[in-house]
């Protein structure tokens, strides 16, 4: 896949085990070696790894990471920052009891020390995840309510100076589905830009389904940011043969093994996200397309949405790391 595309080609890895650095399996390492050019760590770089304690850094498993694929001449998108998930966010902010302006300070150190311990050594980074509200606004998170909003460009200006050669993304998931969601970033990009706040690209998760959102949908959404001058990423692509999202999944019509035809359809639906990135934003605002996990069977998805009630089978590669269609699919848009 990698040698198909000018921009990164990326895979995140290991977000199917938590707090494990490497792909899962020497089979797994052997797909993200041959076919991409780029990982994001699934979990390893999230902040109560790195910082466990306020004065504690543990850099040991994520540097594992950055080296391995260093030796492999593999690049690192950098995962991420800042983000709400509350057992992801170390306990001490949980009880932080300081004003705001001891909050933005301890978050200051937290985003210098972790970016400048990855200075040169990633090629860019998730600054802030998931701060805006699905139906639009800012997301209520523990960040928020010590600070407001200015959390965020805050984290963007002390990630810069302190790597000032990454690339700055904030990363969401549902903005090429729900307007409002769309509508509150665009206004936060434009503030951005007032007041100099420095950010290169946006990463859309795009943790979508095989039928929904439309490709009309997910152009117009990636063009919204296209026409701001900055990058868009796909940071995040799976796509599940069930809908974890909507109706269909209520309704109990779950598939519940995976058949060459639904492989098929798959493919198109890769094909045609991809498609719509490729279609949709130049070849200089590409900052990369990254699918999230590398097989079938550990996808994040079966646990985290499908809570382990059944299979499903949103990535490229099954459970026997063979390249199913969906493989195919992608390769036909770059
Ligand atoms: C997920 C990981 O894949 C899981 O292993 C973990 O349990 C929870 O987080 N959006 C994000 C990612 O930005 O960090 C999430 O990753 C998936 C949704």
């Amino acid at each position: 896949l990698r040698a198909l595309a000018t921009f990164p080609i990326g895979v995140g890895v290991d977000g199917g085990y938590e707090a494990h650095s490497l792909p899962s399996t020497p089979a797994e390492q052997k797909i993200v070696e041959k076919h991409f050019s780029q990982v994001t760590p699934g979990n390893i770089m999230k902040m109560s790894y790195l910082h466990p304690n306020q004065n504690t850094y543990d850099f040991a498993q994520a540097d594992e990471l950055v080296n391995y694929a260093a030796a492999h001449g593999i690049g690192v998108h950098a995962h991420t920052l800042i983000w709400h998930s509350d057992y992801q966010v170390p306990a001490f902010m949980k009880s932080f009891s300081g004003d705001k302006a001891a909050f933005l300070a301890m978050l200051d150190d937290h985003v210098k020390n972790i970016a400048s311990h990855y200075a040169g050594r990633v090629q860019s980074w998730d600054v802030v995840n998931e701060a805006l509200n699905d139906g639009g606004g800012y997301r209520q998170s523990l960040f928020y309510q010590h600070a407001g909003p200015d959390y965020i460009e805050r984290a963007f200006s002390a990630a810069r100076a302190a790597d000032p050669d990454a690339l700055l993304y904030y990363n969401d998931y549902n903005m090429e589905s729900d307007a409002n969601k769309l509508a509150s970033l665009t206004t936060m990009l434009d503030g951005f830009k007032a007041r100099g706040v420095p950010i290169d690209g946006v990463g859309f998760q795009m943790h979508v389904s095989m039928d929904y959102p439309s490709v009309n949908q997910i152009e117009a959404s990636l063009k919204q940011v296209v026409d701001r001058g900055l990058k868009v990423k796909i940071s995040e692509l799976d796509i599940p043969i069930n809908n974890p999202y909507g109706s269909a999944y209520q309704s109990g019509d779950i598939k519940t093994a995976y058949t060459l035809d639904l492989g098929l359809a798959q493919k198109k639906r890769y094909c045609e996200v991809v498609k719509a990135y490729m279609d949709t934003v130049p070849a200089s605002q590409r900052g990369g397309l990254v699918v999230w996990g590398v097989s079938d069977p550990n996808s994040w998805l079966i646990p985290f949405l499908f809570n382990n009630r059944h299979d499903d089978w949103p990535l490229m590669f099954d459970g026997r790391y063979h390249d199913k269609p969906a493989l195919r699919g992608v390769a036909d848009a770059l």
